[in-house]
């Protein structure tokens, strides 16, 4: 198959939405369709239980889960559907966060019965940002939720989305009779039953014929009718171009657990949702089409076992092939660099393959060289833009607790911040090192691995601060730059890549900083755009 051909076919997207609403039932009956899995129950979930946040089997056992459902691949109708795996747990939303930077599209799974929730609200709009298409696929149909309108109300204004319906359903809960799918003009009768054949689907062009009574009875028709007009006057035509650019999202209802809407849901998608996008560099945008190969590591995984401490860095192609045993240039080393055993993934397995085409994932084994945005090419100095690290919400003092393992601690240290796992400050009054991190359980996580990874013990000691900002001054030889790093000296530290950061004690501290200094910005991400 041709290089242009093969990118084609490709379509990276992620799930994303708030814990329980059916990311993972949903995952697994993607899987299914493309034959990648045989049975339900095969999909691991990857969430955090409820009440064991302080077990650090249950975060192993995350850890263990979150390698295999990193990335799940499948064929369906000869596309290639690469599946990224999005934490929905909120101490890890930023892992889910750099996960985004890395899809061309995503899928956001709503609970009929909760609606928007807070995760959801959170990732759609990094995903709105960054004018990634989104379809909206609202789940669990089978059970009595919220009216079907009052619903696409509350998406477009907690979501700031602009939806428009392709299918409808007919009832809900426990009358929950099917689907009508506005896409394709066809009707999918709900039976209940997870085994039920796709083949159950009535061409339906034309819902005002006597047929439809036969079918759904005639109170479910007149109210079909009623919403399918209502549907036409007041939601924009579908235009693909707009779901591209990011300003229309498509809406798709149904049951996962049931399998039912699912169908419509994937084949809509492999129609509609962009091959792999164009990315943008520092030094310039660049085609997925271009011959050279480059891609970015968008998320590393240690080794479970903790005997051989080499890694996984997961990169995504832009650009080019990608193939085995042959020279690239890690840009931030300068260095070349081979890789003998690159892996890809298959549903659940990895595999080592050969060549990689743009869109698709490889796992690179690495013992330390890789931190998470590092850019791979063939020679082309590039930096890709836009993972960004995002202002922590808890900090703490991080302490060694055994002398004899000062070198083991900074080693972990080191590289558990290269994974992503937290972000370290050094105090620039007094040396200090203080841990940063956007959920308080991954202090925990840190403090578990340390020990047994690296045979490290490291204690915490509290440092109340509200935020970190990165400090991106206008001009760093004026006056005011010079004095805010004289007078704030005490609440200045320096992030692992040398980048000024001030640790705000309060809101209100921030907000007299910013007056009082307007020429210092403060910036919440250090991706500066
Ligand atoms: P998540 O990955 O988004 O966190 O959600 P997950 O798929 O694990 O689904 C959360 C719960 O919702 C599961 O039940 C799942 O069976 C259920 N569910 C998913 N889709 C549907 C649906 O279409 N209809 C109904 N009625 N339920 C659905 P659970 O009891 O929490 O877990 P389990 O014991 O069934 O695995």
């Amino acid at each position: 198959m041709s290089f242009e051909k093969e990118i084609q076919r490709r379509r990276t997207f992620g799930i994303i939405s708030h814990p329980d609403a059916g990311k993972t039932t949903l995952t697994e009956k993607l899987l299914l369709f493309g034959g990648a899995i045989q049975e339900a129950g095969a999909v691991k979930n990857n969430k955090i239980k409820k009440g064991a946040t302080s077990d650090f089997m249950e975060i192993e056992r995350q850890r263990g889960i979150s390698v295999a459902t990193s990335v799940l691949a499948f064929i369906y109708k000869d596309k290639k559907i690469n599946i990224l795996d999005t934490p929905g747990h909120k101490d890890f939303a930023e892992d889910t966060f750099r996960t985004l930077t890395a899809v061309d599209s995503v899928i956001v799974v709503i609970d009929v019965a909760k609606g928007v929730e807070e995760q959801t609200e959170k990732l759609v709009e990094v995903c709105r940002m960054r004018n990634i298409p989104m379809i909206v696929f609202i789940n669990k149909m089978d059970r009595e939720g919220k009216d079907a309108f009052d619903l696409l109300d509350e998406v477009e204004q907690k979501l700031g989305l602009s939806v428009t319906p392709l299918s409808f359903p007919i009832g809900m809960g426990y009358d929950f009779k099917g689907i009508y799918n506005i896409y394709e003009k066809n009707i999918n009768l709900f039976s209940g039953d997870s085994k039920k054949n796709i083949e159950d689907v009535i061409a339906f062009d034309n819902i005002e014929g006597p047929e439809l009574e036969k079918i759904i009875g005639t109170k479910a028709a007149k109210d079909l009718r009623d919403n399918l007009e209502l549907v036409h006057g007041v939601y924009p035509e579908f235009d693909r171009n707009e779901y591209l650019e990011g300003k229309l999202q498509p809406v798709f209802f149904g049951s996962a657990l049931n399998n039912f809407g699912v169908r419509e849901l994937l084949d809509c998608f492999i129609d509609i949702a962009p091959t792999p996008r164009p990315k943008k560099a520092e030094e310039r945008l660049v085609n997925a089409n271009e011959k050279e190969f480059t891609g970015f590591v968008f998320k590393i995984h240690a080794n479970m076992d903790p005997k051989h401490r080499d890694r996984l860095a997961f990169i995504k192609i832009v650009s080019g092939t990608f193939e085995r045993n042959t020279p690239y240039l890690h840009v931030r080393h300068n260095k070349s660099m081979k890789f003998s055993s690159p892996n890809a993934f298959f549903a659940e397995k990895k595999e080592i393959v050969d060549i990689s085409y743009p869109g698709d994932i490889v796992g690179l084994h690495d013992t330390g060289n890789f931190k998470i945005g590092d850019t791979l090419t063939e020679g082309e100095i590039l930096h890709y833009k836009g993972i960004p690290s995002f202002s922590p919400e808890h900090f703490r003092y991080i302490n060694n607790a055994d002398p004899l393992k000062s070198k083991q601690l900074f080693k972990g240290i080191d590289q558990l911040m290269d994974e992503g796992v937290a972000q370290l400050f050094t105090l620039e009054m007094n040396g200090r090192k203080v841990i940063g991190t956007v959920g308080a359980l991954q202090y925990e996580v840190i403090q578990y691995r340390l020990e047994h990874e690296y045979g490290a013990k490291c204690t915490y000691e509290n440092f109340p601060v509200y935020k970190a900002c990165w400090v991106a001054p206008k001009d760093p030889k004026n006056d005011e730059f010079k004095e805010f790093k004289r007078v704030k000296q005490k609440f200045l530290a320096k992030d692992k890549t040398g980048q000024l950061v001030f640790l705000a004690d309060s809101q209100f501290s921030l907000q007299m900083t910013q007056q009082k200094y307007p020429s210092v910005i403060l910036k919440f991400t250090s991706e500066f755009e």
